[in-house]
């Protein structure tokens, strides 16, 4: 089994009978996801929220019980992956850029588990550029912004130079800031623009990652 397995498996164990579960999107917290799955058919009660479209559509192919925000004001626990693991459990996400859903669902959860392959931990967050998401008609204005912070704001795009588009129907900058010494103030910076919905720095928000690899899954807690 190879460590995104391991430990997106693992942290389904942190799932008990009753709870609001927010799942996170990407392909480590697949394999939480699809535990999940087989606990239901086991008889595990939750009803969970998708932080995704793709997430959603998952869940729905294995039968796991949704509900919608105006069902509920806060969620149990979220399980999500990331893209960058720093020592403090900072994160960068939004790599499959729902950034936006995954910091809401994780502000409202009382407990964020991360889940990751041993590859994205790093000593300082910033060699995986921070994707803020933009509304359109502000995407230029953003990225001119950006350059005065001594950042580089590139637009997502496909392999034909289609902009992507969120599950909310903006667009996303990744934005390389080099090492990154203070991602609150950087998080706090950027959101004080006009057009700028999210960032993907996620800061003192992660109760515990579990990081796996080849040889196993470490439980990393603040
Ligand atoms: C989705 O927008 C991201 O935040 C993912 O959670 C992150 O990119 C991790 O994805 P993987 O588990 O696929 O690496």
């Amino acid at each position: 089994m190879n460590g995104k397995q391991l430990a997106g498996e693992q942290a389904a164990q942190y799932v008990e009978n009753g709870m609001i579960v927010g799942l996170g999107t990407g392909s480590t917290v697949y394999y939480s996801i699809v535990a999940l799955g087989r606990r239901i058919r086991e008889g595990l009660q939750i009803q969970c929220i998708p932080t995704s479209k793709q997430t959603e559509h998952l869940a729905n192919e294995l039968s796991i019980p949704l509900i919608s925000l105006k069902d509920v004001e806060k969620l149990d626990i979220t399980i999500d992956g990331a893209d960058e693991i720093d020592p403090n459990l900072n994160l960068i996400k939004g790599g499959g850029g729902a950034l936006f859903r995954e910091k809401l669902i994780a502000s409202l959860s009382d407990r964020l588990v991360i889940v990751a392959d041993q590859v994205k931990t790093v000593e300082r967050l910033g060699a995986f550029c921070v994707p803020v998401e933009v509304v359109p008609f502000a995407t230029d204005v953003v990225a001119r912004t950006i350059s005065t912070m001594d950042g580089s704001a590139t637009l997502r795009c496909d392999q034909e130079d289609v902009p992507f588009v969120t599950d909310n129907g903006n667009y996303i900058l990744d934005c390389n800031f080099g090492h990154i010494e203070q991602p609150l103030q950087l998080d706090r910076e950027l959101k004080q623009h006009i057009g700028v919905v999210e960032t993907g720095l996620f800061v003192d928000m992660v109760g515990v990652a579990l990081v796996g690899s080849p040889d196993g899954v470490s439980v990393l807690e603040r």
